[in-house]
């Protein structure tokens, strides 16, 4: 099982940026969560970060017919990208939506989530745990319509 966890916009300023709202935690401790979460869990890992649009696209469709599973958190993306949606629609990736605030009690403008319309699940408000979770749950996921 290959899983490629995404990042959009801004994350790699975690622990940086708005602490208060994202946490202390930084972007290297969220890269070795994921990283010890799939070892743990026998996943192969591709990791990548953006702050582009389109690169975010051009990379789900690289991950056609290589990767099993998608992380994502679209960040700032997840408000305005009709673009990302239609690449995880695209590929058909079976994708879990991550993110580290929880959106649904902020801003009007942040509660609308485009690539969340093509995501199996969403994980918010845990902070960076929630990619644990997906990383987790997306697994089972994968393993119960597999044997299917
Ligand atoms: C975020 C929430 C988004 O609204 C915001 O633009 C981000 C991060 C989160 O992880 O909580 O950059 O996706």
């Amino acid at each position: 099982m290959r899983f490629l966890v995404i990042n959009g916009p801004n994350i790699n300023m975690l622990g940086v940026r708005e602490p208060d709202v994202y946490g202390r935690q930084d972007y290297q401790m969220l890269l070795e969560l994921v990283r010890g979460t799939c070892a743990e869990e026998g996943i192969e890992l591709e990791l990548f970060q953006s702050n582009h649009e389109g690169a975010l696209v051009d990379e789900i469709q690289n991950a056609y017919g290589r990767i099993d599973g998608i992380v994502i958190n679209p960040a700032a993306y997840t408000h305005t990208s009709v673009a990302i949606l239609d690449a995880l629609k695209a590929v058909s990736i079976p994708a879990v939506e991550v993110h580290i605030s929880d959106v649904s009690s902020r801003e009007s403008f942040r509660q609308i989530s485009y690539p969340g319309m093509a995501c199996v699940k969403t994980y918010m408000g845990q902070g960076i745990d929630g990619y644990r979770q997906a990383i987790l749950y997306l697994k089972q996921y994968l393993t119960e319509r597999d044997e299917r």
